[in-house]
């Protein structure tokens, strides 16, 4: 039985005097999985010619080998531990290359739309702007309703804002700042049904939820494999259904141009492949851990954060714990201030004077904190965090 709590700390890399309840915004490799990456990494400097022209993927020098690509092996992996085929799924470095790799392929014309919504990540939002500006398209922001509100009417807002020259709508299966974990099929279906593609943001969502990509009914997903799923930075996968496939191209094109979705994506150029290949193991040591029980312990602590520290500091629980993964975003006391640099102020102070690190933003007129909760994470953690925050209120 491994360990779950301050005792299994010394299974990840973290710096013990610091409490980390930050493990969303750029993931946490375990020792045992930088390890497997490193195994990985001098396997190729023994004969990188070999390992990356050979071996690595389809775009090779030499006679046909009868073995599989490795990029294609560990693609397998991801695939089965993502409910998803592996001729149809990716590895790129991360969530905005995938989405990007989306918004490149698709061909807009002037007028029509691209639809986000207020909860997107900043960059992508940033993305889509800049693929509708390089044709005339523009993008379109959903509005969403506060969470108290419940998730069908952050689900009708999202569908509700489709317009007749909509091409595209980009929707977070776990939203950023927000940490909403939402419908993404129910939200799916509707929009496919007005004949609208959808590209889900799955940003945090391959370890944290359970997933079944192929049956979700979007056109395309992305995913990072390096928060969640206990895989070394930086490894992330772009999934496509079949029929959208034809014409789907990386950022960054290279010698596999037309030969195929797994053939481009697996060689975009000379890189270290060694995230990609070794995100089995991560997935592995997760399952070795138990999958379950570790979803299990994530969610428990982030709702216990939900229902402990608003009471502790006299705010609002503005969440359903439907809608909650292993992140957990609430309201801080009003008098913390409401601003960008209030918020910059506060996450320093936790972090220099309380070595606690954890996200803080402002948003609609008041500052928030997104906790997230990992197997190295305990109550002690929120405890901490709980006092830091009172004593500043
Ligand atoms: C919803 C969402 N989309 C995309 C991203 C971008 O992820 P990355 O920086 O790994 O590309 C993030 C990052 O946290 C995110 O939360």
């Amino acid at each position: 039985m491994l360990p779950f709590g301050r005792e299994a700390l010394p299974h990840w890399p973290l710096d013990p005097d610091v409490t980390y309840l930050n493990h969303g915004t750029v993931g946490v490799t375990p020792v045992r999985v930088l390890e497997a990456g490193r195994k990985i990494r001098d396997e190729i400097e023994r004969r990188p010619a070999q390992f990356l022209l050979r071996e690595l993927s389809a775009i090779a020098v030499g006679l046909p080998r009868a073995e599989a690509p490795r990029m294609r092996i560990a693609a397998a992996r991801v695939a089965t531990f993502l409910g998803a085929r592996e001729p149809d799924l990716v590895f790129v470095e991360n969530a905005t290359t995938g989405v990007n790799a989306v918004l490149r392929s698709m061909d807009f014309r002037p007028g029509d739309e691209i639809l986000v919504t207020d909860l997107a990540y900043g960059a992508i939002a940033k993305s889509a702007a800049h693929a509708a500006a390089r044709s005339g398209a523009t993008v379109r922001t959903a509005e969403t309703p506060p969470a108290d509100k419940g998730g069908g009417a952050i689900v009708d807002a999202i569908v509700g804002a489709i317009g007749p020259r909509t091409r595209l709508a980009i929707v977070d299966h776990v939203a950023s700042e927000s940490a909403l974990v939402l419908p993404l099929r129910e939200i799916a279906a509707r929009i496919r049904a007005k004949g609208v593609a959808v590209l889900g943001d799955g940003a945090h969502a391959p370890g944290m939820l359970p997933l079944e990509i192929a049956s979700l009914g979007v056109d395309w997903y992305t995913g990072n494999l390096h928060k969640w799923a206990w895989s070394p930075r930086s490894a992330a996968i772009l999934w496509a259904a079949p029929e959208r496939q034809a014409g789907l191209h990386p950022p960054v094109i290279s010698w596999g141009l037309g030969e195929g979705l797994a053939t481009e994506f697996d060689w975009v150029g000379t890189r270290n492949p060694a995230a990609f290949l070794a995100a089995p193991a991560g997935i592995d040591w997760m399952e070795a851990w138990g999958v379950d029980a570790v979803r299990a312990h994530n969610h428990a602590l982030a709702w216990e954060a939900a229902v402990t520290l608003p009471r502790r500091w006299g705010t609002e629980r503005p969440v359903d714990e439907s809608m909650v993964g292993s992140m957990v975003t609430l309201p801080l006391p009003m008098h913390l201030g409401s601003a960008s640099g209030d918020a910059a102020r506060l996450r320093d102070a936790l972090l220099f004077e309380d070595r606690i690190e954890v996200q803080i933003h402002p948003w609609r007129g008041r500052l928030w904190v997104r906790i997230s909760t990992q197997v190295y994470n305990d109550s002690a953690d929120l405890e901490r965090l709980g006092a830091a925050v009172a004593r500043r209120a």
